[in-house]
């Protein structure tokens, strides 16, 4: 009994100086040419450098948002599907230094992802395609663009397929990949 109990104490120690040792939550400070630079490729995506002005729209609304958990804010969950999550999280730190680097943002908001996938979300239903062609037409819906992509198609293979490759989870993603998609992808 007695060792049981002084292991407990060894293991609550343990847990109290892991605690204080863990590292502080990363700060990022970017420097101003830098955010020139990706302020001039709004709308550009990271990889594929398509231009799409409906995605810089929904960009440019994200940003008027100015949040911190930027992953709370349906225009910047939408922004990083057609911009990439890289640029979207340094114009967003570029614009407020209290948003945190990559893996330090916090979590996809269960309201977005309840937007998405609708009432079966509690049931931890994932995104499907038609989820998202309806998430990202509302976003640019409400971002008032007026130049919008040529096709539906367009959409589906140069913003949707390229997060289904990286999820490697099927046809659809569930909240979990998404979400990691949407802090570690560097996309
Ligand atoms: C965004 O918020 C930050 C932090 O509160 C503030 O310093 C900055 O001026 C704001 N930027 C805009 C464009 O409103
Ligand atoms: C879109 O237009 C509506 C109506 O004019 C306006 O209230 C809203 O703020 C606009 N949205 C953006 C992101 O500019």
């Amino acid at each position: 009994m007695l060792s049981t109990w002084s292991s407990i104490a060894v293991f609550t120690q343990l847990v109290a100086a892991s605690v204080l040792r863990a590292p502080p939550q990363a700060r990022v400070t970017v420097d101003p040419l830098t955010c020139v630079g990706y302020e001039k490729y709004i709308g550009i995506n990271d990889k594929t450098f398509a231009y799409s002005p409906a995605c810089a729209d929904v960009t440019f609304a994200c940003l008027a948002q100015n949040g911190t958990s930027i992953w709370s804010h349906q225009p910047c969950v939408a922004a990083a599907t057609c911009q990439g999550t890289e640029s979207v999280i340094i114009l967003n730190q570029c614009q407020n230094p209290n948003v945190l680097a990559a893996g330090d943002i916090p979590n996809l908001a269960f309201t977005i992802y309840t937007n998405i996938v609708g009432s079966c979300a509690p049931d931890g239903c994932p995104i499907t395609q038609q989820n998202y062609i309806d998430f990202i037409y509302g976003a640019m819906s409400a971002a008032n663009v007026t130049e919008w992509p040529s096709s539906v198609n367009d959409v589906i293979t140069q913003w949707w397929q390229p997060i289904l490759d990286w999820t490697a989870t099927g046809d659809t993603i569930p909240y979990t990949n998404f979400n990691d998609w949407l802090h570690w992808s560097n996309s």
